[in-house]
């Protein structure tokens, strides 16, 4: 369906080539300031015919704010957003009139609904992830405000060309006794340290400039052969408050892979150590709890990405997204018309040889969304829990115990308690 969350409820509606796109948001906490702008700075970092590298379809995608707020403040009622498709052209489409196009949606869209938008990917564009972006910068705004929550994507790998830091060295005897940790402890500081701004510097969006003209080159070969490649992004959640997700079955890691996994062309999703994890023997793999100066317990490693039980722990959340190559390539293809003729399809249109550029800030638009649905829900269970008197019935190992101050100490670079 096209509405996603419990209590930060997004619905998103449009098509590739209908006059509009964009997204009702309801649930949104009233006193937010918000303007359009707050809005627009995610929008432009998704629009098509940024570079090269991208689509050149060029829409300016301006958000129009429709209602749910007054005086740049929101009203806590549905927020509408809008934006104008401008830069249409269906005749572009005229041979997949006769041709479903190869591993994209028109032969299962057709199927199951009997009838299919004339031109382009319809429902199953990317036009359609505008609504999320849009929706994603308002949650993203109240998890700021409200916990300092940081989210940050990048690009960690187009075709075979991968951040260095994320590839995992293989024991000569294929024992895993002296196996290494599943992630370096370079791509470990950079989780840590990566900025928006930093990645917005190189066009592929990988904060490595090395590896970053190295994805730029293996994109436009793929162009200019008239074909497409595939990549990953990387998605680092900095200060997200412990007690997040709700198992069993909306735990906060399986939350984050429905919605990662509906992002048009995603074909994988891994959080923490992901499938490296699996390399590793479990007492490399344990992250040991450690005490933080506000008495709470933190973990000295964080091979777990932030979730235990499906709960977050207060440490960063981070996961890897999967991207498969874009369907729509203008190289010849032999394939199948509707009716099961043979033939031969070069498709035309604007399209993009590689999504993972544009798809950063959509895998943070859909981070933002599941977190604050996430915490909304939490929030109503604890203000529900304050309005019952204290439990004094309870041995201590049954209740969280109160938090004790103490001195902290650098270790491996991080303030931890001792
Ligand atoms: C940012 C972004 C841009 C995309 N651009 C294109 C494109 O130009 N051409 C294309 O065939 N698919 C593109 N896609 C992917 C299709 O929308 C997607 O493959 C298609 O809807 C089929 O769905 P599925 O791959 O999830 O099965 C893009 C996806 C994203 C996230």
């Amino acid at each position: 369906m096209s509405t996603y969350g419990t209590l930060f409820r997004v619905t998103t509606f449009g098509e590739s080539h209908c006059a509009s796109v964009g997204a009702i948001i309801d649930g949104c906490p009233p006193g937010l300031e918000l303007s359009a702008d707050d809005i627009q700075v995610q929008l432009n970092r998704r629009r098509p015919g940024q570079s090269d590298l991208t689509t050149p379809r060029n829409e300016k995608d301006a958000v129009q704010l429709q209602s749910g707020l007054e005086r740049g403040v929101t009203l806590g009622t549905p927020i509408a957003l809008l934006v104008r498709n401008e830069d249409q052209r269906p005749h572009d489409y005229s041979e997949t009139d006769l041709f479903p196009r190869p591993s994209h949606a028109d032969y299962t869209y057709l199927e199951k609904y009997g009838v299919k938008a004339s031109s382009g990917g319809g429902r199953s564009s990317a036009r359609e992830t505008i609504g999320r972006v849009a929706a994603g910068a308002i949650a993203e705004k109240y998890l700021r405000i409200a916990h300092g929550v940081e989210i940050v994507a990048f690009v960690s790998s187009v075709g075979k060309v991968h951040l260095p830091t994320t590839a995992v060295a293989v024991d000569a005897d294929g024992d895993d006794d002296d196996a290494p940790e599943p992630l370096s402890p370079d791509f470990r500081a950079l989780l840590a340290n990566v900025s928006r701004e930093e990645v917005d510097k190189q066009l592929t969006r990988c904060p490595h400039p090395e590896t970053a003209e190295r994805m730029k080159q293996r994109i436009m070969r793929a162009k200019s052969a008239s074909d497409s490649i595939g990549g990953t992004v990387t998605c680092i959640v900095r200060r997200l408050p412990p007690g997040l997700g709700e198992p069993v079955f909306d735990k906060l890691e399986a939350l984050l892979a429905h919605a990662m996994l509906s992002i048009p062309a995603t074909k994988g999703f891994e959080i923490g150590s992901g499938f490296r994890g699996t390399e590793v023997s479990g007492s490399a793999h344990n992250d040991a709890f450690v005490r933080r100066r506000d008495g709470s317990l933190g973990t000295a490693t964080n091979w777990s990405g932030g979730i235990q039980g499906g709960i977050s722990n207060g440490e960063d959340v981070y996961f890897r997204v999967a991207f498969k190559p874009p369907a729509t390539i203008s190289q010849a293809q032999t394939t199948v018309q509707y009716d099961g003729t043979p033939g031969t399809l070069a498709a035309r249109g604007r399209h993009d040889p590689c999504v993972v550029p544009r798809a950063v800030p959509i895998v943070e638009a859909m981070a933002a969304i599941v977190l604050m649905d996430a915490l909304l829900m939490q929030k109503a269970r604890q203000a529900a829990a304050s309005l019952l008197p204290p439990i004094t019935t309870l041995p201590p190992t049954m209740v969280l115990p109160p938090k004790v101050n103490v001195v902290a100490r650098r270790v491996n670079g991080d303030d931890v308690d001792v």
